[in-house]
């Protein structure tokens, strides 16, 4: 595995300091089953209720850096994923989605990382990179998969849509342009590869606990 040089651009040194947790979140047991159609839409709608959590902590803490001179330029309007979410739960699980709605262990403890650190600009780097680039990426895929094994077409996978991003590549790169412009120092930059590693390290233990609620 390379090592990007600690110099390098803030995009770079995020994706290579994250691939190795990359590949295993990807081929956690609940993903391969989730993708392959071996379970069911209820495991996809309890995923579905570990984001929203995760989500509503996260564009929280957006909110908070949009005061942030160097942050806001990392917060889209365009990226936002509760609404969605919100509206794909009332289509999984009918208007009272609240009342049923259950947040497994590894997602409280993902929530509560995210608001513990979330102001912090490094550390909310590396979440919104974690979450929203991959959603951009792999959260295609996904989003075909459920397509094809689960009976969904729109309603449902409003979070796998982006209305307001014509073009997802030109906006990726965009995304890690604002990346490498927040200017972070040394210690900043180092500080936020290791919260991107924690991040997905968090993802794969929510992953793990759906895979406990849907053998
Ligand atoms: C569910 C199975 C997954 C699949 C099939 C998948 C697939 C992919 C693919 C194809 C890319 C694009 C790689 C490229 O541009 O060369 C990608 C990038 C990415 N994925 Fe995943 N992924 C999965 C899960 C995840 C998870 C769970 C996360 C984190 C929560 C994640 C976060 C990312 C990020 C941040 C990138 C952007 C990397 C970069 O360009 O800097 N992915 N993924």
């Amino acid at each position: 595995m390379s090592v990007v040089a600690q110099a390098a651009p803030l995009s770079a040194r995020l994706r290579e300091g994250t691939r190795a947790e990359h590949a295993e979140a990807e081929s956690e047991g609940f993903v391969e089953r989730l993708l392959a159609g071996d379970l069911d839409v209820h495991a996809y709608a309890d995923l579905a209720v570990q984001q929203h959590a995760i989500y509503t902590a996260l564009e929280r803490a957006g909110e908070r850096m949009r005061h942030d001179d160097r942050g806001r330029a990392l917060v889209f309007d365009a990226l936002t994923r509760v609404p969605a979410i919100e509206r794909d739960l009332a289509h999984l699980y009918g208007p009272g989605w609240r009342d049923t709605a259950r947040v497994l262990p590894a997602t409280e403890q993902y929530v509560d990382r995210l608001r513990a650190v979330g102001g912090d600009l490094p550390s909310y780097a590396a979440h919104a990179y974690t979450r929203y680039l991959g959603d951009l990426s792999g959260g295609q895929v996904v989003k075909r998969m459920l397509q094809r094994h689960y009976g969904l077409s729109v309603a449902g996978l409003e979070f796998y849509t982006f209305p307001a991003i014509d073009k997802v590549k030109p906006f990726k790169d965009l995304y890690r342009e604002r990346l490498d412009a927040l200017a972070l120092d040394a210690a900043e930059a180092d500080a936020a590869v290791a919260e991107a590693q924690v991040a997905f390290r968090l993802n794969r233990a929510m992953f793990v606990d759906l895979g406990v609620a849907h053998p």
